[in-house]
């Protein structure tokens, strides 16, 4: 993609570049956002800047824009490279500042941001995908989007040497979320996903999901869960902006129910969908 943002400006691609001080660089001290775009069009954009401002909060980093302004920005970029179907990346980092691992004194947050093309992963969504057990080793306050992803990239890099999509993490017995995406199980026509506290992300698709939930009399069941009550679950899928609703067949080389995505993935992937569809028009 041609343009980037480079605090607050749209630059040429190759010019948006950073210090090598930059703390973001150095500590992983910044927070971030991937946002899907359909049609041109950012969906559920509002979350995404309400959760990237409360990130950025939690951990003492002023964002120099409102979320108006955000969102703008993002909008320009995405005219501006012609994305149709793609991500926007946003981060920002405390800025640049010699090593010191306390904050700096009046250091000027650095904001970035950049498109990507990314199609549908459509046969992903229609076959589902196989993925492994890894124990949770992340900090504790995996609620903030942070920059700081070293826990989850070693667990998707074992699943990535198994051939796997994804790794399924658990504290003990009790799983958490994906290395990059939330975990949900269906059991008796029940859904069953982690409660939104510091050991999950809140993910947006996520809600979505609980939302759609909501409005078609679908039970959900906002708790944590066991490995046993995973193994014995009748459907399983995850949920990410960039995954969308993904059926899980297998688990450690077990296969989930029948081996075929069951009948509320099926209905909640239709019903994402027409989400979709009713915030970034017909895909
Ligand atoms: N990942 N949990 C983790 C640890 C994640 O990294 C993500 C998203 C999610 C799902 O959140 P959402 O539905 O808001 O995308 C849950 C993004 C896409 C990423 O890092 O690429």
């Amino acid at each position: 993609m041609k343009y980037a943002i480079l605090n607050g400006k749209i630059v040429n691609r190759t010019e948006a570049k950073v210090d090598i001080e930059d703390r973001g660089y150095q500590f992983g001290d910044g927070v971030y956002e991937v946002i899907r775009v359909y049609n041109g069009k950012m969906f559920t954009a509002k979350e995404h800047m309400e959760r990237f401002a409360k990130s950025s909060d939690s951990i003492g980093i002023k964002l120099p824009y409102n979320r108006e302004q955000l969102t703008k920005m993002l909008e320009d970029l995405i005219e501006k490279n012609s994305l149709k179907l793609g991500i926007v990346y946003m981060q920002i980092t405390r800025g640049v500042a010699p090593r010191n691992h306390a904050f700096p004194s009046a250091v000027a947050p650095c904001l970035t941001a950049y498109t990507k093309e990314l199609p549908i992963p459509v046969n992903l969504l229609q076959t589902g995908v196989k993925t492994i057990l890894t124990e949770d080793i992340r900090w504790l306050r995996c609620d903030i989007k942070s920059l700081n992803l070293l826990g989850n990239i070693l667990a998707k890099q074992k699943a990535a040497e198994e051939g796997c999509y994804e790794a399924i993490q658990h504290r003990g017995q009790e799983v958490t979320e994906g290395s990059s995406s939330n975990i949900f199980i269906v059991k008796d026509g029940v859904v069953i996903t982690h409660e939104s506290n510091n050991l999950i992300l809140k993910g947006i698709t996520k809600d979505v999901i609980l939302r759609a939930c909501a409005g078609h009399h679908i039970r959900v069941e906002e708790r944590t869960f066991t490995l046993n009550e995973l193994s014995q679950a009748d459907e399983v899928f995850l949920s990410s902006t960039t995954s969308e609703v993904t059926p899980i067949v297998a688990i450690d080389g077990k296969t989930v129910g029948d081996g075929q995505p069951g009948p509320v993935t099926r209905k909640l992937q239709a019903l994402f969908k027409q989400e979709i569809e009713a915030q970034c028009g017909v895909l």
